[in-house]
Order: C-alpha cells, then structure tokens, then sequence
C-alpha cells in the first residue's frame, strides 16, 4: 500500500504568503509524489470552534478550496474534500471520545492555554472555554484515524494533537480490534527545510501579527504590502547587509539560486530599498501571477468549487464509509438482522462448549471447575476468597488464550495449572504419562474454543 498522507487546513480567515511557503506549497510538491496517496481537507468543523461569524467560515472556505487549487493541487489525483461532507467523522469522534481518557484531554496545549489564561486574570478556570474546544483533538483523531493515515504533515503546534491520536487508535485497537490494527498509528512529519516567513516587521508572518503578505490580493496589493516591509534607514548607494534583512529573507524563499546571488550582490553594493522592494515584487508576481489569476476565477465560479468538493467527498467516502461499518461491528453496534443468523448456530453449539464454573465450598472459599465442552471434568481451582477473584481469573485464562496456559506436569499422575508462578488448579488423576499428555491437550483445545467466542 502506498504511504498515505493527510492534513487538514482549519478554514478560518484567507490565507498569506506564509501559510504559501510555509504549507500550501510543500504540500502540493508532496502530493505529486507516486508512492504516497495524499488527503488535504479543509477542516471547518474544526473552524466553528473558533468562529460563530457564518458568514466568516463561509468564506473562508471558499477562498481555501480556490487557493489550494489554483496553487496547483489536482484534485484528480490527490483526495480533496471538506470534513463537514464527511458524515462518517463525527459519527467516527463519538465512537473514539468513548474511549479517550478526559485525562488526555486535560493536558492538551490549547484547552491548557484557555484555562491557565482564566486563571491568571482570576476568572474561573473553565470560563469561555466550549466542549468543542476541549474535544478538539478527538475530532482531529477522527479526521486522522478515518482514513488510516501514515503520515501527517504538520505545524509544531499539532504534534501533541498527532500524539494524542496515536494514543486513542491504540486504545481503541486494544480493545476491539481483537488483536487486529483496526487503526494505523499515525505519525507527525514536520517539515524541517521548509520556510516560516518573516511578516512586514520581521515577525513571524501571521494573522495575529498583522504584518501578512496577502496571497491572491491583486497586483497592486501585493505591491503596497512589499512596500510596507521595514527595513534599516541605509541610504541608496550604502552597502545593505543580506543577513539582517528580511526584506531578504523573504526573497530567498522564491528566488533561484543564481537570482538571490544576483539579489545579494546587488544589496551589498548598495541598491536602494526601493529599488529592492520592486525586485521582490516581480520576483512574487512572477511566481504568483498565474495562480493568482486561476483563483480568480475559481472564485467567480462556486458552483464549479462545489462540485470539485463534492466529487472529493465521495471518493473520500468510499473509504470512510465501508470502514465506519466495520468499526461498528467492532464496537457491537450490529444489525439485528445479522446477529440472528449467527445466534441461532451458536446456541446449539452453547451446549457443547467448555466452560467454567465456580462454587462456594463449605468454609466459605470459592472455587471453580473446568469441563471440557463434553462435560469431562478438566481442572478444579486452588480456594479463593471471593467470587470476583474467580471471574479474574477465569477470565485470564480466556484472555491469554490456549497457548499462554502455563501446565505442569506432577508426579506422572496429575497436572497443575499456574499463573503469575503460583499454581492455581489441579488435574484429576490420571492412570499413565498418555492420558496426562492427553488430557493436558483436551485442556488447551477446551481453552481455546473460548477464547474465540
Ligand atoms: N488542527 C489543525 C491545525 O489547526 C488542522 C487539522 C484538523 C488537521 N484536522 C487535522 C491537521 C488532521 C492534520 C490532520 O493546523
């Protein structure tokens, strides 16, 4: 199977030349690779935890779906879909927030900051904090663990996020997945190579911040935002320093190797910023005019957006809904149809089948009896204080399956049965070694039916 990749991108806000170099734009080249199936959803469930401004969300997802395609994402090859067209995701989170300790959630970084932000300016600890919030990494689980992703590339802010999916998929493995990977564990990639850009003031280029770079503004948008770039007060003719530039920085991350060259040499024998501001310019317009115009139309046309989404959501669902049905049955949420069918061979079978069974002895200890599934007397328990101490035990003995049984042979004659190195049940006696080795076989075969039941 190819290696599968998958992220998401919270459809808050319209994206920057930041969120260009730093994710749309590896993401792309990552997905044209032939060994990896890539899945890019615009995660707007995700955005409602943030957001209650629909008018916000519903252009924010709009302008994401026209800006991931006009950059170059071919929604042929790649999966390209919204979460909230994927009914089996939230269906998926309330079977994975039944598993996940609230302890978990407790220590995520996002629902940690809120509370620790309540309680320093003396709020209560859970003021404005929702369950969507709080919930957050379950659904990101969800959107992970529904399509059995390798591979999640992401910001450092989510590999907490990553980490608590793998968490949940192996809980969730342990306790349906009947020794079988229902879920794959996924892993964080963070990208090491790839650039966070510099905003206008030398910042961390962010919303936040407000010091972005607008992405598919028009031309001369982008030409007023490169002029707002700080730079030193060096005058035209003055040698520039590159490295302390961001000016700089930001054109290295469009620039070929030869073009920074130039850029560089050029700034060290004095180029003026302006003249320096309208080289970054053309450098962006060249990379970005193309694309810019691809979005433009993209965006005039949403009816034509849906259906690319539409035609994403239905091939994600090819996946997502067979294996929804399966972690259905693997949770016990079965048709009642298919339960009769296999209820009524199982019941002949009920009274053939080896079992247990225990007993109070008559100075109030508890033991039980193993038969095998034609009623011949296996094993009789060493006394117990209480009956729960034999249904733990019992159900160890069944858990860990016929070949985990620990037996002892005593004497020729008999045959012991031991846990944890003490010895927890006797054989009857037997009349040679062949019938002891034979009986001690009955035993593992008899412990095995059950454990398959
Ligand atoms: N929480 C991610 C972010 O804010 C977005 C996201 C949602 C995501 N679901 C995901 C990323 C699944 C990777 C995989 O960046």
């Amino acid at each position: 199977m190819n290696t599968r990749i998958l992220t998401g991108i919270t459809t808050t806000g319209t994206p920057h030349l930041g969120n260009y170099a730093g994710a749309i734009r590896p993401a792309i080249v990552a997905s044209r690779d032939a060994a990896a199936d890539s899945f890019y959803f615009l995660a707007d469930y995700h955005a409602l935890i943030k957001c209650d401004d629909p008018l916000r969300i519903q252009r924010s997802r709009l302008e994401i779906a026209a800006t991931w395609l006009a950059c170059g994402l071919d929604a042929e090859r790649v999966t390209f879909y919204r979460q909230s067209d994927i009914p089996e995701i939230p269906e998926l989170t309330w079977l994975l927030t039944c598993v996940t300790a609230k302890g978990l959630l407790n220590r995520a970084h996002a629902y940690k900051a809120s509370v620790d932000k309540n309680v320093e300016s003396g709020e209560d600890p859970d003021a404005g904090v929702t369950m969507g919030l709080y919930s957050y990494p379950v659904l990101m689980a969800a959107d992970i663990l529904m399509f059995n992703a390798h591979k999640v590339p992401v910001g450092r802010d989510q590999i907490q996020h990553v980490e608590m999916a793998r968490d949940i998929a192996q809980r969730f493995n342990h306790l349906f997945g009947q020794g079988r990977e229902l879920f794959t564990l996924p892993e964080a990639v963070i990208e090491e190579s790839v650039a966070t850009l510099p905003g206008l003031d030398g910042r961390k280029m962010s919303k936040s911040y407000d010091n972005t770079i607008p992405l598919f503004g028009s031309a001369k948008q982008l030409k007023d935002a490169v002029a707002r770039i700080v730079t030193d007060s060096r005058l035209p003719g003055e040698a520039k320093d590159p490295d302390s530039s961001h000016l700089y920085t930001l054109y290295q991350a469009f620039a070929s190797g030869e073009q920074l060259a130039a850029f560089r040499a050029e700034l060290l024998d004095g180029l003026a910023w302006g003249e320096a501001k309208q080289r970054l310019f053309q450098l962006l317009d060249a990379e970005l005019g193309e694309a810019r115009e691809r979005y433009a139309q993209l965006i005039a046309k949403p009816a034509e957006l849906e259906d690319i989404l539409q035609a994403g959501a239905a091939k994600a669902r090819r996946i997502a809904t067979p294996f929804l049905g399966e972690l259905r049955e693997s949770v016990g949420l079965r048709s009642f149809r298919s339960q009769a069918q296999v209820a009524a061979p199982s019941k002949k079978k009920a009274s053939k089948t080896a079992r247990f069974a225990s007993f109070r002895e008559a100075d109030g200890s508890f033991r039980f009896r193993f038969f095998g599934a034609d009623g011949e007397e296996l094993l009789l328990s060493r006394p117990l204080s209480n009956p729960q101490a034999i249904g733990a035990l019992t159900q160890r003995l069944i858990a860990g399956g016929a070949d985990a049984l620990e037996l002892r042979e005593d004497e020729g004659t008999q045959f012991t049965l031991w846990l944890d190195e003490e010895c927890v049940a006797d054989s009857p006696s037997y009349a040679d070694p062949d019938a002891l080795d034979a009986a001690m076989l009955r035993v593992r075969e008899a412990i095995a039916t059950l454990a398959q039941s």
